[in-house]
């Protein structure tokens, strides 16, 4: 039997697979919310123009709320027949309301509707989303605070490189998010603006005011030209590049994590809350929400990807492809949110084991920049030679099999004879950092200087 929306045209009903292949609203179901929004605020402007009688307007605007309702309170039938959520909440408000429901598409199309319902969806994530960035920045500036002077190995290349302060490590990851929630904020400002009214594609001869629209669904404008309105999809790639590139930034942590809760590190410990055991190794504790973490940035870069190869050669305007934008972002706003929470979870779950990361710092003569300074500082050398003397110094200690401070002066004078006892002053961890005073350096105080900084801007 030939389809209730369109069975002018077609005499028979399309083939199982069709419907099968055809249908989205298994996934677009959850955007019920944000397609009753749109509806009314659409009706309401056909009302107003008296494009729809007052009468039939009320009575479109009374039944979409109990549409809305019965969808909340779970007795809805779905079917694939109907597609997708547009024609499902259409074809219920036909029969609540009867023939009156069909006025509704007036000056619409599925669309402009999609596009609207989709980037309504995408705009209330963003805004979820940089709430929970926010919490992630309140654990680390906290943790940062808490931890402002304990001092690790700074690495590169994973190899001790100058210590560094804990509290500097988690500014560091605050300042990545600072820029995701940047992102965000930008993103949104660019998809603020309301395609609602371009029709089809081409915009429609009934006299809209797609001004009214825009307003009622807090765009700060309607879109300007028709044709793009419904084949722009830029907003979910926005969202979906920002989610990826915070996603990454989370994986970065996660994996720091998975290494310092390591028996060879021991720099972190996580709780109960946070690991899992093992089913035949009675002693260990796994970073299981770590690594996810990590995983599941892959998986979000992936949505990122498939949307990106789905619109690319995409000829104007609406294709059906494009109904593929919705797993993969709704997909990944979901790993997106379990993430950043998870992650948020596991900052402040984290104990950090001082005494394990200062034991570390005593292997990879990891003060060595600081005795080429003293070398320029006092001696008035030029790096490039300070440095070559550190180096002869660092190979000196390596054969002795101890470290740069456990050379005595006279080893020390052999390679450079104006060294003094006062160089000694400089090859403690503490002097080290505490010395890196420079805007934005590890030592103890600029770390607290910026957690200020950093509470302030997280607003
Ligand atoms: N379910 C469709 C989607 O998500 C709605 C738009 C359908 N438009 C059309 N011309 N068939 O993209």
């Amino acid at each position: 039997q030939a389809n209730s929306m369109w069975g002018g045209r077609f005499a028979a009903g399309p083939a199982e697979i069709m419907e099968q292949i055809n249908a989205s609203i298994d996934f677009d179901k959850i955007l019920y919310a944000q397609d009753i929004q749109g509806s009314k605020a659409h009706c309401q402007m056909l009302m107003d123009q008296k494009i729809i009688s007052g009468d039939d307007g009320a009575a479109i605007l009374k039944g979409l709320d109990q549409v809305k309702g019965e969808i909340e309170a779970g007795n809805f039938t779905y079917d694939a027949k109907l597609e997708d959520i547009h024609m499902h909440v259409e074809t219920r408000l036909k029969e609540i309301i009867g023939d009156a429901a069909g006025r509704l598409h007036t000056a619409r199309s599925r669309n402009d509707q999609v596009a609207t319902d989709f980037k309504l969806w995408v705009r209330d994530t963003m805004d979820q989303m940089d709430q929970a960035l926010k919490m992630l920045q309140t654990a680390l500036v906290t943790k940062a605070e808490q931890h402002a002077d304990v001092i690790l190995p700074g690495f590169t290349h994973l190899q001790s490189a100058q210590p560094v302060t804990f509290g500097h490590h988690m500014l560091a990851y605050f300042e990545m998010f600072t820029r995701d929630r940047d992102r965000l904020r930008d993103a949104r400002g660019r998809l603020n603006e309301c395609p609602l009214g371009a029709a089809a594609l081409a915009g429609t001869s009934f006299p809209i005011d797609r001004t009214q629209t825009a307003e009622a669904l807090n765009f700060r404008k309607p879109t300007a030209n028709s044709l793009d309105s419904v084949s722009d999809r830029d907003f979910a790639l926005e969202f979906l590049s920002v989610a990826a590139i915070s996603a990454t930034h989370v994986s970065r942590l996660a994996e720091e994590i998975v290494i310092w809760s390591s028996a060879q590190f021991n720099f972190v410990s996580l709780s109960d809350q946070f690991t899992t055991g093992s089913s035949i190794m009675p002693q260990k504790r796994n970073p299981d929400a770590a690594e996810l973490c990590r995983a599941k940035a892959g998986r979000i870069i992936g949505a990122l990807n498939s949307l990106l190869v789905v619109m690319k050669g995409l000829p104007l305007a609406y294709s059906k492809d494009m109904q593929e934008d919705k797993e993969a972002t709704f997909d990944a706003a979901r790993a997106y949110a379990l993430v950043i929470t998870a992650m948020s979870g596991m900052v402040d779950d984290m104990t950090v084991n001082a005494a394990a990361m200062k034991a570390s710092t005593a292997a990879g003569f990891i003060t060595a920049t600081d005795l080429a300074d003293w070398l320029v500082r006092v001696l008035d050398m030029p790096f490039r030679n300070a440095h070559h003397v550190t180096g002869s110094l660092v190979a000196l200690a390596e054969k002795k099999g101890c470290d740069l401070d456990g050379l005595t002066l006279a080893e020390m004078q052999t390679v450079e004879s104006r060294i003094t006892d006062d160089v000694f002053s400089v090859l403690t961890v503490e002097s080290s950092v505490a010395s890196r005073v420079s805007y934005g350096g590890t030592a103890p105080s600029q770390v607290l200087a910026q957690v200020e900084n950093a509470r302030r801007r997280i607003e």
